[in-house]
């Protein structure tokens, strides 16, 4: 028996693709090890996104050739190899800065890393892949059944073609790319058999979505999700992550008719200046945006929004800074991500002349955080003497305590509900922090309140 270690960065896709190539080296001899030292083969599952990212793949590889060399004076191979977004951008780049390397595998071609590891453990020699055939690899997986807890992601579609100014996801993952349903709905179908009841579908454009349906035409997210309804024993759907201009009809009018599809959407606006946003070459405008979410808050009342932003992207100006500002009071999050504005090398935004300077965006990025964090305890706030459905997922730190996600996506943790993990249960929220709230179970509530009397 032969030990994997995987080491995951960056998004739920990535998350994804690490639980795939863990499947996909089961058969071949590989379990899971808890660190690269008891490892025979370590995979770093990279990203690309933000700055360093890989100068830190660098500097773990650096550790990681150490290890190697330790279990190789012992007699033991180790396979080094490292997947996802860097493997993409920095391709040959990485063997020849790190020799220790026997594998560069791109994200959308690790269906291909049995036959890669067969022919490294032949000879001396690395493997590089980095093309992007996303049909070959949906096809060459093996059927993805496994999941650890009730919930489970499932990558629905890859890749895009927006090609924002700051971003370097259209080249490290490629073009958009969705998968046809009938794949997908027997992987559902395959996760749901093995006890999940939440499944959040992935994708770099979720709602870009027009894979090959089961009538043989082209369907939208809003058709898959329909069709996704009906699997057995499935309760809750998701989908993140979300481009504002693919925010179809038909997918407002999905949040209105499956109550099963939770009321929390995550859709990055970036920045809340119009000028800023035709820079970054999003294709609306703020008040694009604002009417949009009027017309889903329309369809589902209670809708959480999440979103994305940038500040000091090249040229923004305190005005513009304040237009995100005011775009961020008028929608009221529950829940957002904020970065500084890093220039990623290949993107048209890293070769403008107008940088902001660190000490602006660090300034506005602090701003703007504390804003997303006062509404984020304002919704939390907000649950306090309500009851919601919680699933609960994991044991918490205390004896009896267990941790789920309401609708809205908020952890929640209550004493004795470890027995219910897997299950949905009312739960009447107590207390609410910033990042998760404590509630008591209804039943077990009342129960108590019977005794009492
Ligand atoms: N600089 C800062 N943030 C970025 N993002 C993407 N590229 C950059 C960049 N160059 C952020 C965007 C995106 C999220 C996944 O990461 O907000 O929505
Ligand atoms: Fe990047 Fe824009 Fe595509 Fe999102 S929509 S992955 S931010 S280019």
């Amino acid at each position: 028996m032969k030990r994997l270690f995987i080491k995951t960065y960056g998004c739920q896709m990535n998350v994804y693709d690490s639980a795939r190539m863990a499947e996909l080296l089961a058969p071949i001899g590989y379990a899971p090890a808890e660190t690269a030292d008891e490892a025979d083969m370590v995979i770093l599952n990279t990203c690309h996104i933000r700055e360093k990212a890989a100068e830190k793949v660098y500097s773990e590889l650096g550790k990681l050739k150490q290890i190697k060399t330790a279990k190789a004076q012992e007699g033991t191979r180790m396979i080094l190899a490292v997947a996802g977004c860097v493997a993409q951008a920095e391709g040959q780049e990485i063997i020849s800065r790190q020799p220790a390397v026997d594998i560069v595998v791109g994200p959308q071609s690790y269906q291909r890393l049995p036959e890669m590891i067969a022919k490294i453990s032949r000879g001396t020699g690395h493997e590089l892949e980095t093309d992007f055939p996303a049909e070959d690899k949906f096809d060459s997986l093996p059927a993805h059944k496994s999941a650890e807890g009730p919930t489970a992601f499932l990558t629905v579609q890859e890749g895009c073609d927006k090609f924002c100014t700051f971003c370097v996801v259209p080249y490290t993952r490629g073009a958009e790319f969705s998968r046809p349903v009938e794949q997908i709905l027997a992987e559902a179908k395959g996760l749901c058999d093995s006890d999940v009841r939440e499944l959040t579908l992935l994708g770099q454009n979720v709602n870009a979505f027009n894979g090959k349906g089961l009538d043989g035409e082209p369907w939208s997210l809003a058709k898959l999700l329909y069709a996704l309804a009906d699997v057995p024993g499935l309760d809750r759907l998701r989908y993140v992550t979300s481009h504002p201009r693919d925010m179809g009809e038909d997918l407002i009018t999905a949040h209105k008719d499956l109550e099963m599809l939770m009321p929390y959407l995550h859709l990055p606006v970036q920045a809340g200046s119009d000028r800023i946003l035709q820079a970054m070459n999003r294709g609306h405008t703020a008040a694009d945006y604002l009417r949009l979410i009027d017309r889903i808050r329309a369809a589902r009342p209670d809708m959480a929004m999440s979103g994305d932003f940038i500040v000091g992207f090249p040229g923004e100006s305190d005005k513009d800074f304040e237009d995100t500002l005011a775009l961020v009071k008028t929608v009221g999050y529950a829940q957002a991500y904020s970065f500084k504005y890093s220039p990623r090398p290949g993107t048209p935004a890293a070769a403008l002349t107008t940088q902001v300077p660190e000490e602006v965006k660090d300034e506005r990025l602090q701003r703007l955080q504390a804003l997303l964090t006062a509404q984020q305890t304002d919704f939390n706030v907000a649950m306090v003497g309500r009851t919601v459905k919680v699933l609960f997922e994991n044991p918490g730190r205390k004896e009896g305590q267990a941790i789920g996600r309401s609708p809205y996506l908020q952890p929640v943790f209550a004493e004795g509900a470890v027995g219910h993990i897997g299950k949905i249960v009312e739960v009447r929220i107590e207390e609410a922090m910033t990042n998760s709230l404590r509630g008591v179970l209804v039943h077990q509530a009342q129960s108590e309140k019977a005794l009492a009397d």
